[in-house]
């Protein structure tokens, strides 16, 4: 199936202000230079078409591509994307290139009044696969009221939204702790989550993949699924495990770089179709 992703190059990439607890060490910036290349061309061999956005000076996490808007296909009004509301300052400078970068490509844009409520796009937003349904993460990042715009503004295109309440700062974006593999199995770390989001989740998917917090805070559920494979950092027995029963091909990138400013491989683009 052909799948077209966004990417911004990590030419300022930084680690700078400490947005969470993974943000502890210093980006070796020819690495992460690497490393993105890597993760492109692994993403155009799965059969992805890549396209890019100019990276902007002292925009030090704009290469995390996930977070500026959340992108929808809607039968009636067509594409469209959401703009994110980003908690830290520094990173709501990076929304409206975004914005305009899907503008100029004749998405629509639903702007919500998010006024004081945050929200943070696809680390946040997470389409159950083949349905109209969106698994919206709280707690660290978005606020639980910008789901609620969010949800509201989504229930009126005729989309449903579940609300997942996080509890664990080192998984502080839902795209940390739940991966959708298929449209019927999720992989996720439970401890990640409130004991009735946990309930959510179980009565939600037929099948539920367990990580362990050791494999997530290594960003093993941040992996991007995509044509039959399954691209992440790391790969445990329980992961090649999962991904069998998923029939998944996992591959392998190294993202050590953007892993110390909290993202790896999911967080690094996105998927505009
Ligand atoms: N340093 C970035 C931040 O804290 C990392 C974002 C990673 N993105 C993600 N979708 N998990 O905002």
């Amino acid at each position: 199936m052909a799948k077209i992703a966004l990417m911004c190059a990590p030419s300022f990439f930084e680690v700078r202000e400490v947005k969470n607890p993974h943000m502890v060490s210093r980006v070796d910036h020819a690495r992460a230079q690497q490393q993105w290349n890597n993760l492109l061309h692994e993403l155009e061999r799965s059969g992805v078409t890549v396209e890019t956005i100019a990276p902007v000076k002292n925009l030090e996490d704009m290469v995390f591509a996930a977070n500026q808007v959340f992108v929808g296909h809607h039968s009636e009004i067509g594409k469209f994307v959401v703009p994110s509301r980003m908690r830290y300052q520094s990173r709501q400078q990076e929304v409206p290139f975004y914005v305009d970068w899907f503008r100029r490509r004749g998405y629509k844009i639903i702007d919500l009044s998010l006024t004081a409520e945050y929200l943070e796009g696809h680390g946040d937003l997470l389409w159950h696969p083949g349905s109209a349904l969106i698994w919206a993460g709280y707690g660290f990042r978005s606020t639980r009221g910008g789901v609620a715009k969010f949800a509201a503004a989504m229930t009126e295109l005729g989309f449903e939204v579940k609300p997942l309440e996080l509890v664990d700062e080192h998984c502080y974006h839902l795209d940390t702790c739940f991966n959708p593999l298929n449209g019927e199995a999720v992989l996720i770390y439970p401890g990640a989550f409130s004991a009735g989001s946990l309930e959510t989740i179980r009565a939600g998917w037929k099948r539920v993949h367990e990580l362990t917090r050791e494999e997530a805070i290594q960003f093993i559920a941040n992996g991007i699924v995509v044509n039959g494979r399954y691209i992440t950092p790391r790969l445990t027995p329980n992961l090649v495990n999962i991904l069998a029963q998923e029939k998944l091909t996992p591959v392998m990138v190294e993202t050590s770089e953007f892993e110390k400013s909290g993202g790896s491989a999911f967080c690094m683009k996105t998927f505009i179709e």
